[in-house]
C-alpha cells in the first residue's frame, strides 16, 4: 500500500511499517479522506467535539481547521469550518489557501495539522496563527505516529510524528503557552491533547 507518487512533494514523511518513505501529497489525503476515512463516533476524553465546545463562549468566532465533516456547525453559532477534503467545510481548500478578513478567538487543530514534515507542519501552523487574535487559543489533538486508523490505506499517509515537546517547541515560537497537556483515548486509540493560550 506504498504510495509512490512523485507529484506535489514538499517535504519527506517518516519511514512507514514497510520501511518505504511515503510524502506529503494533498491530493493523496483528500483523496484518503473524502473516500476512505471514517471520523471516531465514540467521543475523545478531552478533546470530544461536545468537550471543546464547552469551552467556547456563544460570541467567540472559532476556526476550525481540517473540520472533517464540520461537527461544531451544530454545537456553537459562529464557525467557519476549513477542509479541502470535504464538501461539508465552509471553505473546501486547505488551510494554506485559506484567506479571511476578519481574525479568530480559537482554533480547533484536532488530527488535522499532522502530516508531512516540519517545514508542511510549521508553514500550516503559520497560517492557523495567522488568523488568530492577539488574544487566543488552540485546541490540538495529535497523532504521535500511529497508522492506527481502520484503513489499509492509511499506511501510505506521512504522519508527522507529533510529541508534546514538538509542540511545546512550536508554542513558543508563536508566543503561545502550552498547557493542559494530556494522553487521551477513544476507546480505541490514543492521542495527545493539549491547548495553547496567548
Ligand atoms: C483525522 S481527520 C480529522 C477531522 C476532524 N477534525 C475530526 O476531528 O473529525 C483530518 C482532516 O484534516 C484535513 N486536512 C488534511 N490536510 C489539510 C490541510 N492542509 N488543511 C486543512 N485541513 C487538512 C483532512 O481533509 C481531514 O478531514
Amino acid at each position: 500500500m506504498e504510495h509512490h507518487s512523485t507529484k506535489y512533494h514538499t517535504g519527506t514523511g517518516p519511514l512507514n511499517i514497510k520501511g518505504t518513505i511515503v510524502f506529503h501529497d494533498q491530493d493523496y489525503l483528500n483523496d484518503y479522506f473524502r473516500n476512505h476515512w471514517k471520523p471516531s463516533l465514540d467521543a475523545y476524553v478531552y478533546s470530544g467535539y461536545e468537550t471543546i465546545a464547552a469551552k467556547i463562549k456563544p460570541h467567540e468566532w472559532l476556526l476550525d481547521v481540517g473540520c472533517g465533516y464540520n461537527p461544531f456547525k451544530k454545537l456553537l453559532p459562529n464557525v467557519v469550518g476549513v477542509d479541502p477534503a470535504m464538501d461539508e467545510a465552509d471553505f473546501q481548500v486547505t488551510i494554506e489557501d485559506f484567506y479571511a478578513t476578519k481574525k479568530f478567538d480559537v482554533a480547533t487543530c484536532l488530527g488535522s495539522l499532522n502530516f508531512g514534515d516540519d517545514a508542511v507542519v510549521g508553514r500550516q501552523i503559520h497560517k492557523m496563527v495567522s488568523h488568530l487574535k492577539d488574544h487566543s487559543r488552540v485546541y490540538w489533538r495529535l497523532n504521535p505516529g500511529r497508522r492506527d486508523h481502520a484503513s489499509e490505506k492509511c499506511q501510505g499517509i506521512p504522519f508527522y510524528p507529533w510529541s508534546h515537546r514538538r509542540l511545546g517547541e512550536f508554542a513558543e515560537l508563536f508566543d503561545f503557552r502550552q498547557c493542559n497537556e494530556q494522553t487521551e483515548t477513544n476507546g480505541k486509540v490514543v492521542r495527545l491533547y493539549a491547548e495553547w493560550h496567548r
